[in-house]
């Protein structure tokens, strides 16, 4: 029980993200470190592949990720919606037409993740589910770098609600009103089937699992999200 109290006061933990997960999981952290602050949790940001591969060696206590494959030894646990949107630069045309179909979009240039990126691998499974394919696209590996391309003008972005919070406020990106967008994805929490956590690693899951909603959804915006949820 000493060890239990103890382990709860001090330790070192090891989280992996998916690099979208940077936007919401150190507003996370800094609440769960003010109540738990002996505790130190070091988080490594990197992609979906790479996550993986992490958990496969057994690297990091638990991983934060969208939906990781069936079959590969892993629990997973989703605790909060990642809604995945496109966006356009404020004055682009399609800014603010509405119901925009798919059809209409793919003319247009994307700006996509890199291959191994979760955002990325959900966005061609939408396209191959629906059967369009993009005209013109190119790659760039952040959505940092995503963002900034189309608000200067280079073309459509695909990227999670998440990234978004600071750009919607300024006005700076729009998301396009598409149909059957935007894309119902969550967030899980994954470790490797019959891990052993510490004490702290145990409540820091906890933690995520009960806590994360409530304290760091960014502004949905809009109708669209919230229609969608009540299906
Ligand atoms: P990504 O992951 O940052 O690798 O695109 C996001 C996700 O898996 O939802």
């Amino acid at each position: 029980l000493l060890d239990d109290i103890k382990g709860l006061h001090h330790g070192v933990l090891n989280v992996a993200v998916v690099s979208t997960a940077e936007y919401f999981s150190p507003y996370l952290l800094a609440r769960f470190c003010s109540h738990h602050p002996g505790i130190t949790v070091n988080l490594d940001v990197t992609n979906r592949d790479a996550v993986l591969k992490q958990l496969a060696d057994n690297a990091p206590d638990m991983a934060i990720m969208g939906v990781p494959p069936d079959g590969a030894n892993l629990v997973a646990q989703s605790f909060m919606p990642n809604p995945l949107v496109v966006v356009a630069a404020p004055d682009h045309a399609l800014a603010t037409m509405k119901d925009v179909p798919i059809e209409r979009v793919v003319r247009e240039r994307f700006i996509i993740r890199e291959p191994g990126s979760g955002t990325r691998d959900a966005f061609e499974r939408f396209l191959m589910k629906s059967g369009w394919r993009l005209q013109n696209s190119m790659e760039m590996s952040s959505n940092e770098a995503i963002k900034h391309a189309v608000m200067a003008g280079l073309g459509l972005g695909v990227v999670s609600l998440h990234t978004l919070e600071m750009e919607l406020k300024l006005g700076r990106l729009a998301i396009v009103d598409l149909v059957d967008f935007p894309l119902e994805r969550h967030w899980y929490l994954v470790h490797r089937q019959g891990k052993r956590f510490s004490v702290a690693a145990q409540s820091l899951k906890t933690f995520i699992l009960t806590e994360a909603a409530q304290a760091v959804l960014p502004a949905l915006p809009g109708r669209k999200t919230r229609a969608k949820a009540k299906r």
